[in-house]
């Protein structure tokens, strides 16, 4: 925030209540770290510049699955060929493995393994598409599809298709037939103990379950991916990450059956920006703490959005039981439209067909602001903060709130949450507060007349 914004609220707070106790000082410190929070976009990592291989064949060694045997009629199994292009391209200094377009390759689970020569580009212009029957699938590869592992410095771009066939998988999930075991299925795409990834432009399709995850690794960026899904297909996580750092995703649209995007356990320095989220699940940190275990998130960024009739907007969630925290986030500058929960904590997540215990340990949720997020919710409680009794979320900011219902009134729902608004905040959060009696809590309309000392009705407080 601007310093003339924040020595003007400590300035009027001073001047209306003698000596600031240090819970200000510290409320304003949050604010100041919150609105600071920034993760370095682009320029972080070094990477070499190929807009297309075409256009810069000079030095580059063309790897084209169809060389390798490849038939692209969609019946033909071109896993082999895949993976022996695959063998060269990555063993080959500048190479550019090549999916044309115009075809349809078919493909089994399949783990595509680094480390790579230098400067390899996996261009994806046609549709790689999987077997459509879960029974004959690889068990030894029960959770993956195509699985890209160990690799640094690689560019996968191209204006083609990675399309699971996921239908069958989805009839048998539990969610969808009670009478079936709950087990995970394949995850389409997976970037895994990876660093300095750039990813441009694929779309990703009806996988067999999560759609594309990042896991344990470093400086990747995903740039103009879509995900697509029907809105009921269960599981179907569009972009997860998942123990990684530095991770930039923008100018994505995701539509699918679970959550657009989901970020867990030891994951930080994530940003997120102009994503487009509908149907689905909404943006999650989370779910962490399942099992009694540590769920540890920190330093997530989400910049311009738009969420259209998703079941949440911008979600924390973590299962009672659990441990470790989820400390500095910043949302901001988010349209909702028909969002059920457009804004939620929820400290007793529950998937699972048997309901949850309450436990006395739970994720520790700090440090979280809410910043000019407008639109309108499907739900009575288009702010909902349900947090644990014993670990009560803290540091909870609100600024510049419009959340409307179509027709009807909306309110703020709170359990042992604390924390504070400036500008508009509408619905009112004024529970948020409750149980702190050293708090700032500055519900207003109009940011400028902050600075009007005078106006003392504007500091809602019991300092
Ligand atoms: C499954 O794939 C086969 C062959 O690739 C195709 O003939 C069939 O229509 C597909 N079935 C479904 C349900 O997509
Ligand atoms: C894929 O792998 C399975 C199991 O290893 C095998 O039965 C099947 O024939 C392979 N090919 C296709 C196209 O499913
Ligand atoms: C549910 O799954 C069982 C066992 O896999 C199967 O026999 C049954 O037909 C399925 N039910 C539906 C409604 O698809
Ligand atoms: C979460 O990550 C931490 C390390 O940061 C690890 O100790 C813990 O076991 C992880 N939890 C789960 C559920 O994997
Ligand atoms: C608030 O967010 C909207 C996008 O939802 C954006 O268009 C607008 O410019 C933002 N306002 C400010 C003051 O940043
Ligand atoms: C767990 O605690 C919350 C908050 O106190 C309460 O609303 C909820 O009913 C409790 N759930 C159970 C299963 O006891
Ligand atoms: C949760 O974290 C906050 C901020 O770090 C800390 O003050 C608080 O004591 C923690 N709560 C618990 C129950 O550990």
């Amino acid at each position: 925030m601007d310093k003339f914004f924040m020595l003007s609220i400590l300035g009027l707070l001073i001047a209306s209540y003698g000596v600031a106790g240090n819970m200000v000082y510290d409320n304003i410190a949050t604010l100041d770290e919150l609105e600071s929070l920034d993760i370095e976009d682009d320029n972080d990592f070094d990477f070499f510049e190929i807009p297309s291989w075409a256009s810069e064949r000079g030095g580059k060694v063309l790897v084209n699955v169809d060389s390798f045997g490849a038939v692209g009629d969609g019946v033909s199994d071109d896993t082999q060929a895949f993976q022996k292009a695959w063998d060269t391209a990555c063993s080959t200094p500048k190479a550019v493995l090549l999916v044309p377009q115009d075809r349809r390759y078919l493909v089994n689970a399949t783990k595509f393994q680094g480390p790579c020569a230098e400067k390899l580009v996996v261009q994806i212009d046609g549709t790689i598409v999987a077997p459509n029957e879960t029974n004959n699938w690889n068990p030894k590869f029960a959770r993956i599809w195509l699985d890209f592992s160990k690799l640094e410095g690689v560019l996968f771009q191209g204006h083609g298709v990675i399309d699971g066939s996921g239908s069958k998988w989805w009839a048998a999930s539990c969610k969808k037939n009670k009478t079936n075991p709950c087990k995970g299925a394949p995850t389409a795409l997976t970037i895994d103990s990876s660093s300095a990834i750039k990813v441009k432009g694929l779309t990703i399709q009806n996988s067999q379950q999560m759609h594309f995850v990042i896991s344990r690794s470093d400086s990747v960026r995903v740039t103009g991916v879509q995900v697509s899904a029907p809105g009921d297909s269960p599981n179907t996580d569009g972009i997860h990450i998942t123990q990684s750092t530095n991770v930039v995703l923008q100018e994505c649209k995701i539509g699918t059956g679970d959550d657009c995007v989901s970020i867990v356990n030891a994951s930080s320095n994530i940003k997120m920006k102009r994503i487009y989220c509908g149907p689905g699940h909404g943006i999650s940190i989370g779910s962490l703490g399942k099992d009694n275990s540590i769920g540890i998130v920190t330093q997530v960024v989400l910049d311009t959005a738009v969420l259209k009739e998703t079941t949440n907007g911008v979600r924390i969630k973590t299962w009672q039981g659990g441990s470790g925290y989820v400390q500095g986030v910043r949302f901001q500058n988010v349209m909702m439209e028909d969002v059920a929960n457009p804004i939620i904590i929820d400290q007793f997540y529950c998937d699972s067909p048997k309901s949850c215990e309450n436990q006395t340990s739970a994720v520790n949720i700090t440090k979280i602001i809410y910043k000019n997020i407008s639109g309108t919710t499907k739900s009575e409680k288009a702010m909902k903060f349900a947090c644990s009794d014993t670990v009560p979320c803290s540091n909870i900011v609100l600024s510049n709130i419009n959340l409307e219902k179509k027709d009807g009134t909306v309110e703020t729902y709170c359990n042992s949450a604390q924390g504070f608004g400036y500008g508009t905040v509408h619905p009112s959060a004024d529970c948020l507060s409750s149980h702190d009696k050293n708090h700032l809590l500055i519900d207003q309309s109009d940011d400028a007349k902050l600075a009007e000392p005078e106006r003392q009705d504007i500091v809602h407080t019991e300092l």
